[in-house]
Parts: C-alpha cells; structure tokens; sequence
C-alpha cells in the first residue's frame, strides 16, 4: 500500500468534488462534511464521469444522511465508504482510502 498526495484539503471544499490521477487511475475525491472520500471515477454503467455527479446530501431530498454520490448521466447511486450499488449491492465501484493529514489529502492504494 502506498500514500498519495492528491490535493491540499482547501482546494476540495465541503460539498465539492475533484477528479484525480493516481498510480494510472482515475479516482473522483469528495469533500462530505469535512470528511474525504474516494471511488472509481468511471461508473459502470455506462462509463460516466462520477466526478462530476450530484452528492446526495447536496440534492433536494428528505433524507441527507447517505453519504453518495449519484452518477450524473443516468442518476445510478453509489455508496462513498463502499462503492456499493444503492440499489443492488452486489454490484458497484471502487472504493478507495483517503484521507486528510496537515491540509493534504492522501488517497492509499
Ligand atoms: S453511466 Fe452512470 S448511471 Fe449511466
């Protein structure tokens, strides 16, 4: 397992996204409630670009409390801690470790 700096922790601000490169995978960053999360960013669906999807507690919904991010070609929604399918589990992306040490954030792979 190796660390990597992807980001200063200023420039993904709460509620946002970023699009990063690491070790030759495309890996969308989000910043929910202070806490970074990471997943595949290439849905697989259809090969969406979930870094530029819709968080789920971002969107006029009653209940906020998943932490997701919906994809933003066909609205499939995956779970951030597991990568996991909202609606058939068994299926999903992947989920990275990330983190966030002295204003950087750090994606373990
Ligand atoms: S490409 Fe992501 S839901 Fe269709």
């Amino acid at each position: 397992m190796t660390e990597h700096t992807v980001a200063s922790a200023e420039d993904i601000p709460e509620g946002e996204g970023k699009m990063v490169e690491v070790d030759g995978l495309s890996v969308a960053i989000f910043n929910v409630e202070g806490e970074f999360y990471g997943v595949s960013n290439r849905c697989i669906h259809k090969g969406g670009p979930l870094g530029e999807g819709f968080l789920h507690s971002e969107l006029p919904v009653i209940n906020k409390d998943r932490k997701s991010i919906h994809c933003p070609w066909h609205f499939w929604e995956f779970d951030l801690e597991t990568g996991r399918h909202e609606v058939n589990p068994s299926t999903g992306i992947r989920a990275f470790d990330v983190s966030e040490r002295d204003g950087d954030v750090i994606v373990t792979i």
